[in-house]
């Protein structure tokens, strides 16, 4: 059988323990699995394109079979131009779901070949999301396994060099 590529796409802004418990079920599952960094995002976010991808490459760089890489523009023509088969996806609770429904339906519709495959993070990882992390670190509280320590740090070096940044993103 041939080789399945799938690609796991986000913001990753930054990546959390949530994220990579996820990277690590799909490590397993395809032959190759392709993390996109999104580049244009709405928001503005915390980490610029070129740190989010520095931290994902560190902290998954035990972990063989998987790559990083960025795109733009829509997510079905960048999973054609890598040859991938599937998209993964995370839904840590119900109020995931409908945005999730909602965008693998449209992905089939623009290219019925590639399948949506969702992933449910352990338990213990299920309330994390990006944005909590970096709400919390900005008002000076623990993230301790919230997310791999390198981006802790990350996190911690951000926040003390940007003590009057506003709102903070997902
Ligand atoms: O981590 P996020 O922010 O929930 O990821 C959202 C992402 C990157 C998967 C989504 O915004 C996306 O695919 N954007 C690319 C543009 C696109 O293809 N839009 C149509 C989706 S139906």
């Amino acid at each position: 059988m041939a080789e399945v590529t799938a690609i796991y796409p986000g913001s990753f802004d930054p990546i959390t323990n949530g994220h990579l418990d996820l990277i690590r079920r799909g490590s397993r599952l395809f032959d190759q699995l392709v993390i996109a960094v999104l580049t244009n995002l709405d928001k503005k976010p915390l980490f610029s394109v070129s740190e989010r991808v520095e931290m994902l490459r560190e902290v998954t760089k035990d972990v063989a079979n998987v790559s990083v890489d960025t795109f733009g523009g829509l997510l079905v023509d960048y999973a054609r131009r890598k040859g991938a088969r599937a998209l993964l996806r995370g839904v840590r609770a119900f109020s995931d779901y409908e945005y999730e429904l909602q965008m693998a339906l449209m992905n089939r519709k623009l290219e019925p070949a590639l399948e949506t495959v969702f992933l449910m993070p352990a338990e213990s990882f299920a309330y994390i999301s990006s944005r909590l992390v970096k709400e919390i670190v900005q008002h000076g509280g623990p993230v301790t396994g919230l997310v791999p320590p390198h981006v802790e740090e990350r996190l911690r070096v951000k926040f003390s060099s940007e003590p009057a940044r506003g709102q903070v993103g997902v």
